[in-house]
């Protein structure tokens, strides 16, 4: 093979196996050409190459194309997901043997990224809009897990739950009903309303003590706009949830936009 050839193989085994590992849509990957390159080979050693590399368990979904559809901004993954996610693989005692409460699941790619890689006991998926609540239900029935109530539910598998739950109304009773040892949220600072929200949920989820610990809370965020985040952190302030910022992680996993600020704060409740 001439050596343009050869890197012009690289570049499409690296573009595929990017793609793939990310479970991205794969309308823009050239499939014309490595159908072409496959049935013009005079050996497998392509084909080895693109079934050889690392794979790991994968996470499959349905999602929408646009960033705003029905009503919502839930029926896509947002980047701050896949930077929890990427944080959750490379932390998974954080998840470990623990209930965790997702809010905002949109998609649930986190959630599943979770389920499949850090062991948890239970996991509760949660949204307020209906059509997110169906997808959900769908994205995690694709993913070979079960959903609670379910008796053929696999006891190696986190007992699943898709909850509607709006945090406007959620009283704290019924956040208590949930038992959460950790609360996890991406990408849910992107309006002054939506934030203020937010801080009354974790507030009432304060008062959610297992053993007399509160839940351990991690929010994600792609920084848009700094006096969101300082809206954030300020409301923060003035409900006595303390915070700190957790170390960037090592390592990017998914095609998400290299150049934005990502963060994930641990909140103290
Ligand atoms: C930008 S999307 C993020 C979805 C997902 N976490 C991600 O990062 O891909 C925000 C999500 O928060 C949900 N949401 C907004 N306000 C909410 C509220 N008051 N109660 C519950 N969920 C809410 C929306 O329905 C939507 O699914």
């Amino acid at each position: 093979m001439a050596p343009e050839e050869s890197a012009g193989t690289e570049r499409l085994l690296w573009s595929f196996e990017r793609r793939f590992l990310a479970a991205r849509a794969l309308r823009s990957f050239p499939w014309q050409s490595l159908e072409e390159k496959l049935r013009n080979s005079s050996d497998s050693k392509l084909l080895l190459g693109i079934l050889q590399k690392p794979s790991g368990d994968s996470v499959t979904l349905s999602e929408s194309t646009a960033i705003v559809s029905h009503g919502t901004t839930g029926l896509v993954t947002w980047d701050a997901a896949l930077y929890l996610a990427e944080w959750a693989i490379e932390n998974p005692a954080a998840f470990t043997d623990r209930t965790v409460l997702e809010l905002g699941s949109g998609a649930g790619l986190t959630g599943l990224a979770i389920c499949k890689t850090c062991r948890p006991r239970a996991y509760i998926f949660s949204d307020c809009h209906s059509r997110v609540l169906e997808q959900l239900r769908g994205n995690v029935l694709l993913n070979g897990l079960s959903l609670e109530p379910d008796i053929t539910a696999n006891s190696e598998s986190p007992r699943v739950t898709v909850a509607h739950l709006d945090w406007d109304v959620a009283t704290v009773s019924q956040l208590s009903a949930f038992h959460p040892d950790v609360v996890i949220a991406a990408d849910v600072l992107y309006c002054p309303e939506i934030i203020l929200s937010l801080v009354g949920v974790l507030r009432r989820l304060s008062a959610c003590r297992r053993d007399q610990r509160a839940p351990d809370v991690y929010v994600a965020f792609t920084v848009r706009n700094p006096d969101t985040c300082r809206l954030f952190t300020t409301e923060l302030g003035r409900a006595g949830i303390r915070w700190e910022a957790v170390p960037p992680h090592g390592r990017q996993l998914f095609p998400y936009e290299e150049h934005s600020e990502m963060a994930i704060l641990q909140l103290m409740l």
